[in-house]
């Protein structure tokens, strides 16, 4: 049996999962970083790998970007193909100016704006965490790899475009270290679902500063994210 959106069949998918927004990440990583990589899903061009790191099995396959698709792919993820703990590996953009690119960041919870968030909880607000136990190995694997890491707390929102130019400052002053679009969602459906779920992201460009890494940086920082995600197998 399929789920919707991924032609997996279940036992396809391993427990644990790193979820990047792109899918010809997912389609890079697997072939440079795991052994005996199989493609298991091409639905919707989302593709979806299941292979093997340091002889642990694991899979990796593109979100798409936003909380709508991610939404959907975690929903699936959890509830047919029983995947215990997803880890996402995404980018984020810096709104504390101090903040440099290529900085990987350990989300350790997710504010947003998320109107999948509002429709669940009405005017209440949920403070959408990530799995302590997840978050520790994360930060001990930073430390064995000598990764340099921040742990703090990050903004996810529906609008990658706002003309507003003083719209992140209330969220920088209370401690926000930068924005994505994917972990609240990820964060509220993973506990919801009894799944661990964290986020890990490599800092793209800083919203302040004007700041922005070359395609050489970011592949790097990129690289450095996936081993401690990869330690989390
Ligand atoms: N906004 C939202 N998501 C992002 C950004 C941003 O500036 N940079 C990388 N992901």
């Amino acid at each position: 049996m399929a789920s919707i959106h991924i032609e997996a069949k279940v036992g396809d998918i391993a427990e644990t999962i790193l979820l990047p927004g792109d899918p010809y990440r997912a389609k890079h990583v697997a072939e440079t970083m795991l052994t005996d990589a199989v493609c298991y899903n091409k639905v919707r061009g989302m593709l979806g790998y299941t292979g093997y790191y340091n002889g642990k099995r694991v899979s990796i396959q593109g979100s798409g970007m936003g909380m709508g698709s991610t939404a959907i792919y975690v929903n699936e993820l959890i509830e047919t193909y029983g995947v215990k703990n997803l880890i996402r590996v995404g980018t984020c953009g810096a709104i504390k100016t101090d903040i440099n690119v290529g900085q990987v960041i350990l989300a350790m919870s997710a504010s947003g704006d998320s109107g999948a968030n509002s429709a669940y909880f009405g005017s209440m607000h949920y403070a959408a965490t990530a799995d302590f136990e997840l978050l520790q190995k994360a930060y001990e694997a930073s430390k064995r790899l000598k990764i340099n890491t921040i742990q703090g707390s990050i903004f996810s929102t529906d609008t990658f475009y706002d003309s507003d130019p003083h719209r992140w400052d209330k969220w920088e002053e209370h401690g926000i270290l930068g924005v994505e679009m994917e972990s609240q969602i990820l964060f509220t459906l993973a506990k919801r679902l009894n799944a661990k779920a964290l986020s890990i992201l490599t800092v793209s460009d800083n919203i302040r500063t004007g700041e922005a890494a070359s395609s050489k940086d970011r592949e790097q920082s990129y690289m450095d994210m996936m081993k401690i995600a990869f330690e989390l197998a």
